[in-house]
C-alpha cells in the first residue's frame, strides 16, 4: 500500500504528465465530454470578439450583432451532452456538477436569460446597454465556472 501522501504525489505527477502530452481523448460511444468541450468553444469564439470590440473601444454595431446572434445560436449546445454517467476524463467538470443539479440548472438558466438580454441589447445599437448586458453574460459564465469548472 502507498502512504496518502505519496500517492497523492503520484496524482499530481500524473496530472502534469497528461497536460504536458495533451488531454486524453474521450473515447466514450458518442463522446458526450467532448461535444460539450467543442460546444463551450463556439460559445466562446462569439463571445470573445465582442469583449475584445467592447475592451478595445472597437465597437461596430453590426458586427457586435452578428457574433450576438452566433453566442445566441450557440448557447443551447453544451448541455444535452451532460447525462448522467458523464464524469470521466477528460471532464473539466467539478464532482459539485453532478451534486448539485438544480443549482446547475439554475446557472445556466441565468445564462440563458443574459444572453437573451444581451442579444436584444446588440439589437437595439445602444452601447449604453450593450456594455452591462456583455458583463452581465460574462457574470454569468463566471458563476457557473467557479462553482461547477475545474481551472
Ligand atoms: C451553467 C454552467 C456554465 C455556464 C453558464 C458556462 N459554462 Fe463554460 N463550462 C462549464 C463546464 C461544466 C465546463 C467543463 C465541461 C467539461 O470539460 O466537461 C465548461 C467549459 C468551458 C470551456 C472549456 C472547453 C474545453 O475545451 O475545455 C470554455 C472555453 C467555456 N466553458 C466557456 C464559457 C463561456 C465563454 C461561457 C459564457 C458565455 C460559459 N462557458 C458558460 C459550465 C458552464
Amino acid at each position: 500500500m502507498l502512504k496518502p501522501s505519496l500517492t497523492g504525489l503520484l496524482l499530481l505527477s500524473t496530472a502534469a504528465l497528461l497536460a504536458a502530452c495533451g488531454e486524453p481523448e474521450d473515447t466514450r460511444p458518442g463522446q458526450p465530454v467532448k461535444q460539450r468541450q467543442q460546444a463551450f468553444k463556439e460559445i466562446i469564439k462569439s463571445f470573445e470578439p465582442m469583449g475584445v470590440m467592447l475592451r478595445k473601444g472597437s465597437y461596430e454595431a453590426d458586427r457586435f450583432l452578428a457574433f450576438a446572434e452566433k453566442l445566441h445560436a450557440a448557447r443551447e449546445l453544451p448541455w444535452r451532452h451532460f447525462g448522467a454517467d458523464t464524469n470521466y476524463p477528460p471532464t473539466k467538470a467539478k464532482a459539485e456538477l453532478w451534486q448539485q443539479p438544480q443549482q446547475f440548472e439554475a446557472d445556466k438558466q441565468a445564462f440563458l436569460q443574459a444572453s437573451d438580454a444581451l442579444l436584444a441589447a446588440a439589437q437595439s445599437k445602444d452601447k449604453a446597454r450593450i456594455q452591462p448586458a456583455y458583463d452581465a453574460v460574462h457574470e454569468s459564465c463566471k458563476a457557473c465556472h467557479d462553482r461547477f469548472k475545474a481551472r
